[in-house]
């Protein structure tokens, strides 16, 4: 198991990785892992150079030491991949006995944002050859074969290495997905799966829709027809051709935002306040962000998106300066429950109600104010009310798939605390 690594960045404008320094991983004197990161002296006499993370390793000469997360910074496990892509990587070496460390230099370089990671002070060459948009078939075929040994384990479909590393994608997410390249752009294509209740692909699509016409900033989205099936493209908004290859913005998701992790002992810090605190220090817009980020909030509740969690939040730098990122991954769960919903993260003082009252309730931390904020949510509440059937249907979601999502919007709840 690897206990060190460099890292290495795309600086904003350029194309190639630069060094930007070292991570060792140890274990202090109880056993626990812990994590320090240094920049490296040339880095930090660049005139361009920037920091990976502005509120946890600022661009100074010192070393930097964490115990959470295994002695992962945030900065560095957001570009790592979570459980598709851990789940390829575990595959391709033939267990799941890897450390974290593993996970980020077995990955493709097709993370997200502008990190990389290698075991030489030199950087690699980026990564020049993507799937095309045509390859998509064969990539949906080993998805599935990989997603039918989960579920029955007995089943042996004979995945090749050379299909695992054809369809290896570091990004993020449980869900199955690659990265294709399309024209001078690259798409986050996923899949639908086999047990999928609904057409979840044309479902995100039209709710990235729904969003946009609610006002919010949204990635750009289509449909590919594989085969018989859809597959979602969502164009990365971390990514951009420039004339030598692709330029990178960094990125950072809420998660690392708000310094805490997946596990329910971190629930605590999940929260749409302290977020839009962590916006409003960070970003260059800091208004007009933490704006955005209440019209996601109440959209979420909207259309009773619970899994949105605080890696379904990013923040991105093209350029030297952060911004939110734009919204992704919009997902309906349509729940038994009609009289009460909860969201992922504390949404105001009744904590992760996702009720109209409760949304409006803490509505100073947006920089809105009552009036302001009522009228979003009145406004957001007319729109997917009278237009989410309209656009499902306009997107090509079945009437049968229209059925089942139905109770996700405007939950009777909404207005009755
Ligand atoms: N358009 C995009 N551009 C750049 N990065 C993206 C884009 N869409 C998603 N990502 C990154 O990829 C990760 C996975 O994407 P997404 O959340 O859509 O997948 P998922 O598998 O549905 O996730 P979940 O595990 O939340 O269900 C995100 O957390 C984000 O870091
Ligand atoms: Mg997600």
């Amino acid at each position: 198991m690897s206990s060190e690594l460099f890292v290495y960045v795309v600086l904003p404008g350029r194309t190639d990785f630069v060094t930007a320094g070292r991570l060792v991983l140890s274990t202090d004197r109880l056993g626990n892992p812990r994590g320090r990161f240094v920049y490296g002296r040339r880095y930090l006499e660049r005139d361009d150079a920037v920091a990976l993370d502005p509120l946890e390793l600022q661009l100074e000469d010192r070393t930097f030491e964490t115990l959470r997360m295994n002695g992962l910074f945030g900065a560095l496990r957001d570009a790592g991949p979570d459980y598709w892509g851990r789940r390829i990587i575990e595959r391709h070496a033939g267990t799941a006995a890897l450390g974290e460390l593993d996970y980020l230099l077995q990955s493709p370089d097709d993370r997200a944002g502008a990190l990389g990671f290698g075991l030489n002070v030199e950087p690699p060459a980026p990564m020049r050859r993507y799937n095309r948009t045509i390859e998509l078939a064969r990539l949906q075929e080993i998805a599935d074969a990989l997603l039918r040994e989960e579920m029955e384990p007995d089943h042996s479909d004979h995945i090749q290495a050379q299909d695992l590393l054809l369809l290896g994608t570091s990004m993020g997410g449980a869900r199955p997905k690659a990265v294709v390249e399309d024209g001078d752009a690259l798409w986050v294509a996923k899949f639908n799966r086999p047990d999928d209740r609904w057409n979840q692909a044309r479902v995100e699509h039209a709710m990235l829709r729904l969003g946009q016409e609610c006002g919010l900033h949204v990635a750009q989205s289509r449909i590919a027809q594989v085969g018989s099936r859809d597959a979602l493209l969502v164009r990365r908004f971390d990514r951009e051709h420039g004339e030598a290859g692709y330029l990178r913005a960094r990125m950072l998701s809420a998660l690392t935002l708000l310094r805490t992790g997946d596990s329910h002992r971190d629930r605590e810090r999940w929260s749409y306040l302290l977020l839009v605190e962590e916006l409003r220090r960070l970003c260059a817009d800091a208004p007009g962000d933490a704006r955005e980020l209440f019209r996601r909030m109440v959209f979420n509740a909207l259309i009773s998106n619970t899994d949105d969690h605080p890696r379904n939040h990013a923040v991105i730098a093209p350029q030297a300066a952060w911004q939110l990122s734009p919204a992704y991954d919009l997902t309906p769960m349509p729940q038994v429950s009609l009289e009460r919903r909860d969201l992922a993260m504390t949404v105001g003082d009744l904590g992760r109600r996702a009720s109209a009252r409760n949304l409006v309730s803490q509505c100073a931390r947006f920089l809105l104010t009552p009036d302001e904020a009522g009228d979003i949510v009145n406004q957001m509440e007319q729109i997917v009310r009278s237009r989410w059937y309209q656009v499902a249907r306009r997107e090509g979601v079945s009437e049968r798939d229209c059925e089942a999502i139905s109770s996700s919007f405007v939950y009777e709840g909404f207005r009755l605390d």
